[in-house]
């Protein structure tokens, strides 16, 4: 099909133009705000934090760039009310010159309906990212390959959003995928972006809905533009999206199209086994908090210091996002993470095995499509016997999951793009086969450096 022409679609594209107002250097972003040393003080964040604090706000404004918060494209859309999950509620093209994307890449903004807790429909933003051209070796004139990506942890407050990003939220990410010429589907989640209802971080089992109603909405938005058959890749909190869409019963009926598989880096899935086993000196402390405010029917934890606690407010006041929250209490003993006592660590186990029961990945249930796991065995962040417990749960299940198992000191971000040639085949051959490749069950490998980087520096 001739792929710049659009006239089926259901939505009237909106090009946003660039203008001398429209694109400040860093005002038009809700995350952009500075704080006074009052406000920091009145939430118990003194010099030092100020500090790390000004720093993580820095890190935070370049993950987002120039580009402005289009604050009107991520309102609810009028028609949400009574919509069905997937519908497609709003769609506009950027101008990607703006962005800093693939060249000839196009790119598109999505608001769609999925499911949040307890059934109910919850808008949520995605990107697509169209190739110029779909992939030769699948034929020119074929439909676009379709791959939802899950992206890893950005912050869980609506300012927040990767699609609101100049790149996607690209770290050597999504964009692999548009130089072999899949089209990417890239959900922010619910509650990123969009403010109807808080963002359920770390969560696969709806972070996966919110993987498969991108897909559908998707559909509807470019229809006859992709191929019938789709994949899905994520990193982090995405993998354990990826994960959990992959025990979603829905990938199993024909509703979005034939599912190939998922593919899930460094996987959130189990989150008793990641948070006991990991380094306790993290900055995501206040991130797994926040996991458990949004599910409020649970247990719930006992994790920050009252010092910590106070401090939390401000990641609402400022929008902060993951680099602003990551050193938040980076001045405080131990992280700002409660002295643990034998109580205290029986109730946290408590709400971490609820959690997972309830919203985890890899506990048992049915994978219904065929999953490569890939964990960095140097990974500070989820730990490699964390994966090797989630892949052995799977696979005690009676599930085809195959880990590989990366040595030479990746961290946890670093081992994405290094493991791209052999999720890259993994996709084709899924492609290719329609699904059968890899149908083996279980195993595991090991990949090991052909010749080590000199400057791997594994910061977690
Ligand atoms: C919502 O409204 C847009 C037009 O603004 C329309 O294109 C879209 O199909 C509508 N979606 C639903 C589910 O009604
Ligand atoms: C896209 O942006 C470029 C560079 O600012 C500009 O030259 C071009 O006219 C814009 N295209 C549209 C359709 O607005
Ligand atoms: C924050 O301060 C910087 C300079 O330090 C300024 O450029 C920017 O406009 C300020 N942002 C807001 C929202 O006032
Ligand atoms: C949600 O976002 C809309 C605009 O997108 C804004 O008008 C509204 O104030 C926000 N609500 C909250 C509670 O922040
Ligand atoms: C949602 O489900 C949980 C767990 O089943 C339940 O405890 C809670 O009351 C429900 N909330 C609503 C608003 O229905
Ligand atoms: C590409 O697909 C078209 C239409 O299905 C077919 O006619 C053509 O032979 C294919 N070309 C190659 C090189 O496979
Ligand atoms: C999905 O489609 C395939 C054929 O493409 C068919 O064999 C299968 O039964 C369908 N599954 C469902 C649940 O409709
Ligand atoms: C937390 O904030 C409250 C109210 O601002 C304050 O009274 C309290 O002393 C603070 N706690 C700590 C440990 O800083
Ligand atoms: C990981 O598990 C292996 C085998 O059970 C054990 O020998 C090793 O000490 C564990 N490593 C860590 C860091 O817990
Ligand atoms: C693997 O799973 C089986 C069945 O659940 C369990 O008995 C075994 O202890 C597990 N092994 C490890 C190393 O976790
Ligand atoms: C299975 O996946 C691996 C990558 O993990 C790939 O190297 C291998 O070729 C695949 N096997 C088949 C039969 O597709």
């Amino acid at each position: 099909m001739q792929l710049t022409i659009w006239p089926n679609y259901l939505l009237v594209i909106t090009v946003l133009i660039s203008s001398s107002t429209g694109f400040q250097t860093s005002a038009g972003r809700p995350n952009d705000l500075n704080f006074t040393a009052a406000q920091a003080q009145a939430a118990s964040c003194d010099q030092a934090c100020q500090t790390n604090l000004q720093e993580g706000i820095d890190g935070d404004v370049a993950t987002f760039g120039s580009v402005p918060f289009d604050s009107s494209f991520y309102a609810t859309a009028p028609n949400f009310t009574n919509s069905q999950p997937g519908a497609l509620l709003k769609l506009q093209q950027l101008n990607e010159t703006t962005l800093d994307i693939p060249p000839g890449t196009s790119f598109f903004l999505m608001q769609y309906t999925s499911v949040g807790l307890n059934g109910s429909i919850v808008p949520a933003t995605a990107f697509v990212a169209l190739p110029f051209s779909a992939d030769i070796a699948s034929n020119q004139s074929s439909p676009i390959r379709l791959v939802a990506f899950a992206h890893g942890t950005i912050g869980y407050v609506p300012s927040c959003a990767p699609s609101s990003s100049y790149n996607g939220y690209d770290y050597f990410t999504w964009e692999i995928l548009s130089y072999p010429g899949y089209g990417v589907v890239a959900t922010d989640y619910a509650g990123l972006g969009n403010n109807y209802t808080t963002h359920k971080y770390g969560n696969p089992v709806l972070n996966g809905n919110d993987v498969y109603y991108s897909v559908v909405a998707a559909r509807e938005a470019f229809s006859g533009t992709f191929t019938n058959q789709w994949a899905a890749i994520g990193h982090s909190q995405g993998a354990g999206a990826v994960w959990g869409l992959s025990e979603n019963p829905l990938v199993a009926s024909n509703a979005s199209g034939k599912y190939l598989g998922g593919v899930a880096v460094g996987p959130s899935a189990r989150l008793y086994d990641i948070l006991t086993l990991a380094n306790p000196n993290s900055g995501y402390w206040p991130m797994v908090k926040n996991i458990f405010d949004g599910l409020p029917f649970l247990p719930q934890p006992n994790l920050l210091t009252p010092t910590a606690l106070n401090r939390t407010q401000l990641i609402s006041e400022l929008q902060l996002c993951f680099d602003a929250i990551s050193v938040l209490n980076e001045d405080l003993p131990a992280w700002g993470l409660v002295n643990s006592t034998p109580a205290i660590t029986a109730q946290n186990g408590n709400a971490y095995t609820a959690f997972q029961n309830m919203f985890g990945a890899a506990t048992g249930k049915k994978v219904y499509q065929n999953l490569l796991v890939v964990n960095s065995v140097d990974d500070q962040t989820i730990v490699v016997n964390a994966t090797l417990k989630a892949w052995n749960a799977s696979c005690s299940a009676g599930n085809s999951v195959h880990l590989s198992l990366y040595t030479g000191g990746l961290s946890h971000t670093q081992s994405f793009p290094a493991s791209s040639p052999e999720w890259l085949q993994w996709l084709d051959n899924q492609f290719t086969s329609g699904g059968t490749a890899n149908a083996t069950g279980c195993s595991i490998s090991t990949a090991t450096p052909f010749v080590s980087p000199i400057g791997i520096v594994n910061n977690g």
